[in-house]
């Protein structure tokens, strides 16, 4: 839902509950103050939330796309992350009012596809999970699911979603408890392409080892959801850097763990951004001069002559951008 800029509406939403629901997972459950309808989503659609910290942050819904008044999230506490979680974890209560932008999809579900193939890693079950959720609810669709974790203990929805197979639908749950030779081995769910449709969100030596696996499927046909994906986490190497806003003459540092889209926030210039992990092509921004250290997936070689994805790019020194 846009405004007439172009920029999603801004909701003020109720945390109305929030439980543990896996070790390090806490599942929030946001609804408008006065609890009427909220504006639709549909399964694979996500969040923008302004955590306790005033950092802006994506999250995947998991509850049906049929509840017209509320939305449901499921953190997973990053530590070593970029602070985010944490922040909505430790600091926020049920009764807080939060900032959230109305929900976006970058993750959509093709409702023409006769089939799908689902692969979960840890938290990466919350998009999925609201799929399978509207899947079940509007047809009798079959499907498979591959929800593959370190342990029971840390494992969202696990009871709920075993019990969700079916005629038609099946559920493989996989543990491999921090132990690479234990990893599940997908090669013969996708050594045959199918009319499937393949869903895959989780971290991203899973997401790279799906895509390897599925080089030879149809393009259109094979999905990925990046967020919360290692390609945000702060670097060892991290430095703080410059960043010159060439047209409004402005100069602000970058510190290490913030980038630059939110240094520009934090000074009150609004920027627009989307997955805030280098994937959908939103914040992109020209640049001037300078050193980039790019850590997008979305530009390509010539591209990164002259752009740079502010929500996850760094620079060294000083850069200039045509701000
Ligand atoms: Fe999506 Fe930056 S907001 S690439």
């Amino acid at each position: 839902m846009e405004d007439e800029l172009g920029k999603r509406t801004r909701l003020a939403l109720q945390i109305t509950r929030t439980e543990s629901i896996a070790d390090g997972i806490q599942l929030f459950e946001l609804r408008a103050a006065d609890g009427g309808t909220l504006p639709p989503f549909t399964p694979g659609s996500h969040l923008n939330i302004r955590v306790p910290n005033g950092s802006f942050r994506n999250y995947s819904l998991c509850n049906n796309p049929m509840d017209g008044d509320r939305y449901v999230i499921a953190v997973k506490r990053e530590v070593g992350g970029r602070g985010g979680s944490i922040s909505l974890i430790d600091n926020a209560r049920a009764g807080d009012v939060l900032e959230v932008k109305a929900p976006d999809n970058l993750f959509e579900l093709d409702l023409s596809a006769p089939r799908y193939v689902f692969v979960a890693g840890g938290i990466g079950i919350t998009p999925i999970l609201s799929m399978i959720r509207f899947v079940n609810a509007t047809s009798d669709k079959p499907w498979d699911l591959y929800y593959l974790t370190r342990s029971p203990e840390g494992t969202a929805f696990l009871d709920e979603i075993r019990g969700m197979a079916g005629p038609g639908r099946t559920v493989t749950i996989h543990h491999d408890h921090g132990v690479r030779e234990a990893a599940f081995d997908l090669w013969p769910v996708f050594e045959e392409p199918s009319k499937a449709h393949v869903y895959c969100c989780g971290p991203r030596p899973l997401m790279d080892a799906v895509r390897d696996m599925t080089g030879h499927w149809p393009l259109h046909a094979v999905h990925f959801e990046d967020f919360g994906s290692d390609l945000v986490r702060p670097k060892a190497d991290d430095v703080p850097f410059t960043v010159c806003l060439v047209k409004s003459h402005k100069s602000f540092e970058v510190p290490v763990g913030v980038t630059i889209l939110e240094v520009l926030r934090n000074h009150g210039i609004d920027a627009p951004s989307s997955c805030e992990s280098g994937t959908c092509g939103t914040c992109r921004t020209t640049f001037l001069s300078g050193e980039v250290d790019h850590r997008d997936l979305v530009l390509d070689e010539n591209e990164r002559k002259k752009n740079i994805m502010i929500c996850i790019s760094r620079g060294r020194g000083k850069i200039e951008i045509d701000r």
